[in-house]
């Protein structure tokens, strides 16, 4: 069963791919969960089982995976047992996904604007479209004159500010991120990471967020699980493991991360854009 205070119970989930002596345990019983409105972080190296985790909750994982064992809750129903048409109501409408690369999610040939009203259509009857639009333009603060833009007319975080308009057209419950700032550069980073701080804070969305930036992981996350080689080695609140890891991966990945902040840090609200007028 799932505990109710999560929106996302994962337990005991293996994912295998090939057999025999091919056999590769990408995901080898893995358990997390998501709490309602928490930012959790699966952070590990490129191999660890990471995106396949992520991939998996609504049965998206590539075709040549394999379910071996283990259980998704999803606001209380077993993910594994529902069917391809549930799953796809699912997919889209309460979990939404966005990526590394803005540009997998969008078509070049259509104006950023008409692909979010395209993704409003899909999950949302009878409302003024047009001005749904404009309220998630809003929300991930691009300018309404970008409702008119070309994906190649947009920089690379107006396209992610742009997909995530997309993702959040559905009200999703959970957004799961799979490497959102990877392609951005770090100014552009921030920007990004601070909306979906914002948008954990003002909607109230839960998020999963993968990663293998512990300097993300810090800004971000409530509460982090460390996975390597497809298990999880460690979890715990971000302060635990930031400030005392006990997992020697843990340690090695913390080493990697240039510069720790030397606490959390928060994000800008119109309090804080206030003081720090007053600052200047
Ligand atoms: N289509 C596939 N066929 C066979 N093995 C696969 C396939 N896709 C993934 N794997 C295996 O699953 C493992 C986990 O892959 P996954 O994409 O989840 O890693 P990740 O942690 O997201 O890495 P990265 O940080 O590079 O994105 C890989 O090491 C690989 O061995
Ligand atoms: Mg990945």
């Amino acid at each position: 069963m799932s505990d109710s205070n999560n929106i996302l119970d994962v337990k005991n989930l293996s994912i295998q791919f090939g057999s025999g002596d091919g056999l590769v345990r990408a995901v080898d019983g893995v358990s997390f969960a998501v709490g309602r409105g928490e930012t959790v972080a699966l952070v590990g190296e490129s191999g660890s089982g990471k995106s396949i985790s992520a991939a998996a909750l609504t049965k998206l994982a590539p075709r040549a995976a394999k379910f071996a064992g283990g259980s998704i809750w999803f606001e209380g129903r077993d993910m594994l047992s529902l069917s391809e048409r549930e799953l796809r109501k699912i997919r889209g409408s309460q979990i939404s996904y966005i990526f590394q690369e803005p540009m997998v999610s969008l078509n070049p040939v259509f104006t950023v604007g008409w692909q979010i009203e395209e993704a409003i259509k899909l999950h949302q009857k009878g409302i003024d479209r047009k001005a749904e639009v404009q309220r998630l333009l809003d929300l991930v603060h691009l300018p309404e004159r970008l409702a008119t833009a070309y994906p190649h007319e947009m920089s690379g975080g107006q396209l992610q500010r742009g997909v995530i308009a997309m993702a959040l057209a559905c009200s999703p419950a959970l957004l799961v991120a799979d490497e959102p700032t990877t392609a951005l550069d770090v100014t552009v980073q921030r920007e990004i990471l601070n909306l979906l701080a914002e948008l954990s804070e003002k909607i109230g969305l839960s998020i999963l967020m993968i990663t293998h930036n512990f300097g993300i992981v810090a800004d971000l996350a409530d509460r982090v699980y460390v996975m390597q080689k497809g298990r999880i080695v460690e979890e715990g609140t971000t302060q635990e493991i930031l400030y005392d890891p006990q997992h020697p991966y843990t340690k090695q990945l913390m080493a990697a991360v240039p510069r720790l902040h030397p606490r959390k840090e928060h994000y800008f609200t119109a309090e804080d854009s206030e003081n720090t007028e007053d600052q200047k």
